[in-house]
């Protein structure tokens, strides 16, 4: 727990930098697992300032983000593609093939299909080293709303009433928020070596009191990380609250 979380952030970019630097040093790449929204942008901000102002390179860095809207084309303001362009992608020097997100725009295959191959893709790579999470209201990690099982993997899913509410700001109004999205499942998040999620502010108080001290169960995603050998849970007062 922080007091701010900007020196929750800084303190995860760190810990992410000293991640980068170790694997280049044994020749070898980073695999990092990412997330959008408010929440991860601190991280982001202080990453891109590292790369700036003390040579932090992402050349050995793999990213594979945890969701996207669907339908949605990249080049819309609320496409996750883009927020990962704006927020971390345009301002490293992380090779563009290696910086995966689901794709809104599937054609030419099932969704399916293109579902199973980013679970390979991510295998490929040699799984991901280290998952960077946000959490729903819902409790969702990546999109996975209520309902989704332990085992779950990267699928098309229907978001939760209360997600599109949430998102209706940035969407000019709760009808335009795609009623789908393409999204890591419960199980490929946690096969992550180390998982590390984050929640700041007093809305988020509720859902990590039962999250984290709340039983294990598919009506609250973000509960199965009690199960995990290696997840941090980092938060500032105000999102730590109700805990007890
Ligand atoms: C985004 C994601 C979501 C968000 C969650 C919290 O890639 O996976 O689980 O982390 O909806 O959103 P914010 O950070 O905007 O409160």
């Amino acid at each position: 727990v922080f007091c701010h979380a900007s020196d929750a952030s800084r303190a995860i970019a760190g810990q992410i930098a000293a991640l980068i630097r170790g694997r280049a040093g044994e020749g070898r790449t980073c695999v990092l697992g990412l997330a959008t929204g408010s929440t991860p942008t601190g991280v982001y901000d202080e990453l891109v300032r590292m790369h700036r102002e003390e040579g932090l390179s992402f050349q050995n860095v793999v990213t594979f983000n945890l969701d996207e809207y669907f339908p949605i084309r990249p080049e819309e303001l609320q496409s996750y593609v883009r927020f990962m362009r704006e927020h971390l992608f345009d301002h490293v020097d992380i090779k563009p093939e290696n910086a995966h997100v689901p794709d809104g725009t599937v054609s030419g295959e099932s969704v399916a299909d293109y579902c199973r191959r980013y679970e390979e893709m991510i295998e490929d790579a040699g799984g991901i080293d280290l998952q960077l999470l946000g959490i729903g209201r819902t409790g969702h990690i990546g999109f996975n709303e209520p309902g989704s099982g332990r085992s779950s993997r990267t699928r098309l899913i229907t978001l939760d009433r209360v997600t599109r509410r949430d998102a209706a700001s940035d969407f000019f109004g709760e009808e335009n928020v795609p009623a789908r999205a393409i999204t890591m499942g419960v199980g490929t998040i946690l096969a992550a070596r180390q998982l590390v999620l984050m929640a700041w502010g007093e809305g988020k108080a509720s859902i990590i009191a039962q999250a984290v001290e709340g039983e294990i169960s598919t009506h609250v995603a973000a509960s199965f990380l009690q199960e995990h050998p290696n997840a941090q849970i980092v938060m500032d007062e105000a999102a730590a609250e109700h805990l007890t």
